[in-house]
C-alpha cells in the first residue's frame, strides 16, 4: 500500500532530493526535541544558532493579529507557536512526519492548535494568494529546492505579503571542510561559482545554497522585492552553539547565518 503525505503526494513521486531530506529528517528529528521544547517556552522569540533576540533581527512583522501566515519547513513549530500567540491564523507544513510528531506533542503540551501538514514546501496544497506572511528558520530555505520553494512561496502570498527566512550564510557554505563535525575554517575550501546544491560525504541530506546575486535573481524573478539582507551577528553574551560547524570566533568575524526579508510585489 502507498501512504502520501498531506498534499496526496506518494514517496515515490517526491523529487530526489525531498524523498533524501525527509528520510534524513525522521533520523535526526528525536535529536531536536529538547531544543524544540525550549523554544515552545520562549515568549519572547530568538533566532538562529546564537539566539539572536527578535530585537535584533525583526523577523516578525509587527501586525501579526488576525493575519494568515505559514512556516515553510516548521519542524517541531516553535517559530509557528510564535506567530500564533501574536494573533496570526498560522500552518505549518514539514517534509518529516517525525518532526510533526513532536510538534504535535508539543501543541497539545501547550493548548495550542494550529494545523501541521505532512509535505514538501516546494508544493503546498493551498490556492493562491492564501497568506499574508511566510516564514522559514533553516527549514525549506535551506533543504528545499530554490527554484521550486521560492515561487511556491510566491505563488503562496498576497501582493504586499512578506517572506523572511533564516538560513546559512554563503560565506560559511565555501569554508566549511568536508569532514564531519569540522567547524568552518578561514579558508575558501570550494568554488562559489556553481554552488547550488550541496551534498556532505556523512550526510544523507541534501542542502541548497545560493550565492547573494543568486538569491537576488531568482527572488525578483519570482515576484519579490528585497526589504534586506541582514548578516547575522552573534550577540555579545553569546558563548557556545551546539551545533559543530561554526565556532563563535569565526562567527564574531564573519556572518554564518543570514536572514532575508522580501515582499511580493505582482
Ligand atoms: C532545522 S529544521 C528547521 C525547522 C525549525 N526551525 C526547527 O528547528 O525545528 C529543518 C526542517 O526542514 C524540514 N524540511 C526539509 N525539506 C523540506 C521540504 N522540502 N518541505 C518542507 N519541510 C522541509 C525538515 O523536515 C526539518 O524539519
Amino acid at each position: 500500500m502507498l501512504t502520501t503525505d498531506n498534499s496526496g503526494t506518494s514517496m515515490s513521486d517526491l523529487p530526489e532530493h525531498v524523498r533524501r531530506n525527509r528520510a534524513a529528517w525522521d533520523l535526526w528529528a528525536s535529536e531536536y526535541e529538547d531544543e524544540g521544547e525550549a523554544a515552545w517556552t520562549n515568549q519572547t522569540p530568538t533566532w538562529g544558532i546564537w539566539g539572536v533576540p527578535e530585537s535584533e533581527l525583526g523577523m516578525l512583522p509587527e501586525d501579526l493579529a488576525g493575519k494568515d501566515a505559514i512556516e515553510l519547513g516548521c519542524g517541531t513549530a516553535y517559530v509557528s507557536a510564535w506567530l500564533a500567540r501574536r494573533g496570526a491564523r498560522v500552518v505549518g507544513i514539514d517534509n518529516s512526519e517525525a518532526q510533526l510528531a513532536t510538534a504535535r506533542r508539543l501543541q497539545r503540551q501547550h493548548g495550542l492548535d494550529f494545523p501541521l501538514l505532512h509535505g514538501n514546501a516546494e508544493a503546498v496544497p493551498y490556492p493562491d494568494a492564501s497568506f499574508d506572511f511566510a516564514i522559514s528558520e533553516y527549514g525549506a530555505c535551506l533543504w528545499a529546492d530554490p527554484q521550486r520553494w521560492v515561487p511556491e512561496a510566491a505563488r503562496l502570498l498576497r501582493p504586499g505579503g512578506r517572506l523572511v527566512f533564516l538560513t546559512n550564510s554563503f560565506l560559511m557554505a565555501l569554508c566549511t571542510p568536508e569532514e564531519d563535525g569540522v567547524a568552518a575554517t578561514d579558508r575558501l575550501l570550494r568554488p562559489a561559482f556553481g554552488l547550488y546544491r550541496l551534498e556532505w560525504p556523512d550526510d544523507p541530506g541534501v542542502e541548497f545554497h545560493l550565492s547573494h546575486g543568486d538569491w537576488i535573481r531568482l527572488l525578483r524573478r519570482s515576484g519579490f522585492e528585497i526589504e534586506d539582507l541582514i548578516e547575522v551577528r552573534p550577540t555579545e553574551t553569546a558563548t557556545t552553539t551546539r551545533y559543530a560547524f561554526v565556532t563563535l570566533d569565526w562567527a564574531k568575524q564573519w556572518p554564518c547565518e543570514e536572514v532575508w526579508k522580501v515582499r511580493r510585489i505582482t
